[in-house]
């Protein structure tokens, strides 16, 4: 393992005023994104999206590294030129999913476990030569009334991201860690950061034992925030105070960067709270975003699969780009979603 390379990689990704664009939606997923503004999910649509979204003007200004999905890493430019070759070109970190989504947790119902470990040393390698330099793995904790998630639960997903995240290391690849605490449910504030809490501390021990170097990965957890049926919502402040209060209890400072992800959040409320966080700084990591909905939304709104609209779409992807970028700094406001 060579530190000083994923210690360099991982702080590349997160450098200021920098984050993520998560663009590695798996093919089920995609199709239920593109079916939202009704285009149709063939290789080709789904290639030219991601070229609309990878050929933006200036958005190595935002963005450090993009998550591509397996068929994208295999994907071009119209004219020839292989993805990843482009986006190391404009100085952008390439990453990759390699999980494999998640599978019902057997014996364990309501709960669920990632899938993905087995060949993985094999395809890490494969990634690495189309030119990977980091690669994500999503872990999923849903919160239901009283009894899920189990502790039995957490130490399952806490133990396979633990794995994956040795894997990376070992070939040089720096691990995103994504233990993801849902939003669906009714469950308020409160539960959201005791449960956020339980399953950082047990990622983090779990991450530990396997050896992980924390200066070489990047976290990539939920905000603390209420589900999105509770009846009382927290407020943009609130939210930034709890999830900064768990995040400086549980996240080891030697890590470079918390890089949060949007979970069906509005965009513009992914960045209020963003800017939120940051305001209240500094704190010993970045704190940082990798949005997939909160950055490509608006995209996918404008773009419609029409050719004659994809200006507009870039326009939108550049927008979100720019006002993360200054959340990034704790120095936007709401007024600026007005301007264009
Ligand atoms: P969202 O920001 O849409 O939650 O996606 C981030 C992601 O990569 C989930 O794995």
């Amino acid at each position: 393992m060579d530190s000083k390379k994923l210690s360099f990689v991982a702080k590349a990704i997160v450098a200021t005023r920098k984050g993520v664009l998560a663009a590695d939606e798996s093919t089920p997923t995609i199709r239920k994104r593109f079916n939202s503004v009704k285009v149709e999910s063939t290789e080709e649509n789904r290639r030219r999206y991601r070229e609309i979204l990878f050929t933006t003007e200036a958005i190595e200004r935002h963005i450090g590294g993009i998550i591509l999905f397996d068929e994208t890493m295999r994907q071009s430019t119209q004219d020839g030129t292989p993805f990843p070759k482009l986006l190391s070109e404009r100085g952008i970190v390439t990453g990759i999913k390699v999980d494999k989504g998640t599978k019902a947790l057997a014996l364990y119902s309501d709960e669920k476990i990632t899938e993905g470990l087995d060949g993985l040393r094999e395809r890490l390698l494969e990634y690495k030569e189309l030119g990977a330099q980091f690669a994500k793995w999503r872990a999923v904790i849903e919160i239901n009334e009283r009894d899920i998630p189990t502790l039995f639960g957490i130490r399952a997903n806490a133990q396979v991201l633990a794995r994956f995240a040795a894997l990376c290391q070992e070939q040089d690849i720096v691990p995103i860690v994504e233990p993801e605490v849902l939003m669906d449910g009714d469950h308020d504030i409160d539960r959201c950061e005791a449960v956020t809490s339980q399953v950082l501390e047990t990622v983090f021990a779990e991450l530990d034992a396997h050896h992980v170097l924390f200066e070489g990965m990047l976290l990539k957890p939920n905000m603390v925030i209420a589900g999105m049926k509770c009846a009382r919502p927290a407020g943009i402040e609130q939210v930034a105070e709890a999830t900064m209060r768990c995040m400086t209890r549980y996240v080891p400072a030697a890590v470079p960067g918390i890089v949060f992800l949007s979970g069906g959040q509005s965009a513009e409320k992914a960045t209020a709270h963003l800017n939120a966080m940051n305001a209240t700084g500094p704190y010993p990591w970045e704190v940082s975003f990798s949005y997939g909905r909160a950055l490509q939304a608006p995209v996918l709104d404008a773009w419609k699969g029409l050719e004659s609209n994809a200006a507009n779409a870039q326009q939108a992807l550049s927008k979100r780009c720019r006002l993360n970028g200054l959340a990034r700094d704790g120095v936007y406001a709401q007024e600026m979603e007005r301007e264009d």
